[in-house]
This record gives structure tokens, sequence and C-alpha cells, in this order.
């Protein structure tokens, strides 16, 4: 079987590692498949692949289309923008076209919206379309894929919450699986070296016994660095011993969309807390930096998709806090393996956060059963042989068939 992958960017966020987390796995169930994968950029995701015998091309994509991006953009922009993006995607369609003949595969595996496009206006073989992302809560969006549906034959969707969303925009016309993503739980444990946050952020050494708290994530405007930076500004944090830190960088392309390091680090500083938050900067390891914090935050202000942060966080052992909506939601069980806040509640943060810096016990016992439900729910050893079972159904099915699963989505490769 030859599956091509396809994928906008090769920046190792959510998306991307889970695509990787995919492939690994896929490689492992069924070691004499060829997979390969097409990237819209070069990027770390193409060297990761081939070290597990992905075939990686790099086939970028030009720079308006690569500029393009809908979240953050107002949809009169996305339309000018789109306008002048237009000849470049027409060539680009026609060299993506050949280089899928000369790969000749039997199923494509699309990652993320850009692709999901260009793969479903190609017929050189069937496509499913891997949604890590609410797609009606942009006009422009929910339009292009609704019209493109007929060029793909199944949805797989990372949290339930996606799915919901997918199966209210495409009715239907599409099946749509739920495969929660996975971890690689040897990788992200609790046992491992640790960074030194304080010297990556350039900051003195931190007197011993700080509890350090810290947002992972990349500078998306929705993942809350705002309402993190409020919470640890309240006057109930000034003289305790705790540092904050924000791990991440702007990765992506695409404009409009993220923070730059300065405009946070100015937000820290017009808070009074410039001198009390560490920014480390995008971190490639990041189980050792997760490692190094008591408290891993995740706030975004929108609903997560899922929220790959917190996942990683549980695998590695940590107390949690996280913004209890969208795909979120189904990952974290208040008070048992975590602790939920509403999303934007920056005063809800602050008191959680208060709550478990003052109860190191209780810190203990949220992460080791966190660690618990990242070995129950989390390991990416199942997404291989659920994939393989997914792609597999999805041939057989065919064009032609209606959909049995369209009116409610089946949850694939979870243990009960
Ligand atoms: N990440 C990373 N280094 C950083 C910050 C984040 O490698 O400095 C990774 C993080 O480990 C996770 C991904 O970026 O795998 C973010 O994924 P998530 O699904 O949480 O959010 P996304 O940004 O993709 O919406
Ligand atoms: C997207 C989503 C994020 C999810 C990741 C992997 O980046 O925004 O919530 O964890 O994909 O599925």
């Amino acid at each position: 079987m030859r599956i091509l992958f396809l994928s906008p960017s090769a920046q190792m966020g959510g998306a991307e590692r889970s695509l990787l987390d995919c492939m690994a796995s896929l490689r492992a169930a069924e070691p004499w498949w060829q997979l390969d994968l097409i990237a819209g950029e070069e990027g770390p995701l193409l060297p990761e692949a081939r070290e597990i015998r992905v075939r990686a091309h790099c086939l970028p994509f030009p720079k308006r289309f690569a500029r393009l991006g809908v979240f953050g953009t107002g949809s009169a922009a996305i339309a000018r923008q789109s306008v002048t993006a237009l000849p470049g995607v027409a060539r680009y369609r026609q060299s993506l076209h050949q280089t899928i003949q000369g790969l000749a595969p039997d199923l494509i595996h699309t990652n993320g919206l850009k692709m999901h496009l260009l793969g479903a206006w190609d017929s050189s073989a069937p496509v499913v379309w891997h949604v890590h992302d609410y797609l009606s809560t942009r006009r422009t969006v929910a339009q292009a894929m609704r019209l493109s549906a007929k060029g793909a034959r199944a949805v797989l969707a990372n949290s339930r919450s996606v799915a919901n969303d997918a199966l209210r925009l495409f009715g239907e016309d599409l099946p749509v699986e739920t495969m929660l993503n996975g971890v690689d739980l040897k990788r992200f444990q609790p046992r491992g070296p640790r960074l030194d946050l304080d010297e990556l952020s350039g900051m003195p050494p931190a007197p011993s016994g700080t509890v350090r708290i810290g947002l992972v994530g990349t500078f998306a405007k929705w993942k809350g660095h705002e309402v993190f930076l409020r919470a640890m500004a309240r006057p109930e944090f000034r003289g305790l011993p705790v540092r904050a830190y924000i791990v991440g960088g702007p990765i992506y392309q695409t404009s409009n969309s993220q923070f730059s390091l300065e405009e946070l680090r100015a937000l820290a500083r017009d808070l009074g807390i410039g001198k009390r938050v560490g920014f480390t900067g995008f971190v490639p390891n990041i189980p050792d930096a997760m490692r190094a914090l008591d408290i891993v935050v995740h706030a975004s202000t929108a609903p997560e998709p899922f929220g790959l942060v917190i996942a990683e966080a549980m695998a590695c052992g940590r107390a949690v806090i996280s913004a209890h909506a969208g795909g979120a939601a189904e990952l974290v069980c208040n008070e048992r393996d975590g602790v939920s806040i509403a999303p934007g509640d920056h005063l809800a943060l602050a008191a959680a956060a208060r709550d478990l810096l003052r109860d190191p016990v209780k810190r203990m016992c949220l992460a080791s059963a966190a660690r618990t439900t990242a070995e129950a729910r989390f390991d990416r050893t199942r997404l291989g042989p659920a994939l393989s079972a997914f792609y597999g159904n999805t041939l057989n099915r065919g064009n032609l068939e209606p959909c049995a699963s369209s009116t409610s989505t089946a949850e694939i490769g979870t243990a009960a």
C-alpha cells in the first residue's frame, strides 16, 4: 500500500506533531507500506519524517499562498489576498499534480486546510481529510470545504468536538470519524532531563523551592498568553516563591495570526511583571521543558480543537490547568487528573494556580493521575492500527455508497 501525506506546514506545531505521530505509528504497524510526505515548505517535519523511513519531499508554496492566513483576518481581506495568490496557486496545483502522479499513491491523507483543498481538487487517488480545527467558525473556510467535499472520501477528526463540527458542515456528504491524538509515551514521560528555563530565558537562577508555572504553546493569538500574564500579575502572587514562563514562539508563515515575542514582553512589562516572567522562545525538545515546570497551563480563549500540549503535559506527569472548552474538555477530568477553568477567565486561572502553589500534595496527586490517564488514552501506538483499518474501510467503501456513519461519529483507535 502506498500512502501519500500532504502537509502545508513543516514547522512542528500540533497538527504537524500529530501527523508525525500518525506516520511513526503507521510505520510500526505496517513496516512494508510506502509512506511519502509532501510539505509546502522546508522545516523540521521533513528530516523527522525521514528518520522514520517516510520519503519526505518539499514542494514550496508560492509566497503569497504561504502567507495567506484565515485566522485573525477578516473575510474581505481573505478574499483580496486569495485573488492575488490565485495565479501562483494554479501553477502550484499543476506541479503538485505531476508529483502525485509520479508517486502513484493508493490513498492521500491531507493534514491542513490548504492541502485539504488542493488534495480534493486533484483526482489522482482517494483523499481523506485529517481535520485538526473547527471548519465552520470561518465562513470562507466553511464554504471552500463544503464546495470541495465531493473530492474527499472521509474525514478524520482529532476530537469528538471537531467531529461534531465537521458533521454539521458536511451532513450526509462525508463520513466523519474521530481519532484522538496520541503522544510518544517514551519521550513524554515524568523521568528525564530538565531544561534550565531560567538560563534559557536569560534570567538569574530562581531560589530553590521556587514553583515554576508555564504556558506552553505556539503564539497563535487565541492561545491565551494575555490571560496567563494577567493571572500571573495578580497581587496574590507578589512575594510568593513562584516564577512564570512562556514557552514557545511564532512558528507559522501566515500573517496576522500570531503574537510576536516583543508584543508579549511588552504586555508583561505593562502589567508590571516583566522581571517575573521568563520567555524561552520556541523549544524543539518540549518534554525537557515540561519536566522543568511544576504546573503546565493551557489557557486558550477559543475552544481548543484538541490541545496536544495538554496530553503531552499529562504524559510528562505534570499538574495541568486547562481551559475547559472544545476538544480540550475531552482530555481532562476536573480535580481528578487536572484542573479545568473557564476559557478567558484570568481570575479563575489565578485561583487555580494559587491553590496548586499552596498544596504540593495535590500537585503530586494530579500529576500522577495525569500520567495514568495519558497511558490509558493518549498512547500513540494505537494510531497505526486505527489508521490502517480506516484507510482499508475508506477504500472498500468507494465513492458511491451512502455514508453509513454520517449521522454520528465513530471513535476509532481508542481503548474502551
Ligand atoms: N511546541 C514545541 N515547542 C514550543 C512550544 C510548543 O514543540 O516551544 C509544540 C507542543 O509540544 C505541541 C505543539 O507545539 O506539540 C502545539 O500543539 P497544540 O495542539 O497544543 O496547539 P497548536 O499550536 O497546534 O494549535
Ligand atoms: C491543531 C489544533 C490543536 C490540536 C492540533 C493537533 O493545531 O489547533 O488543538 O491539538 O491541531 O490535532
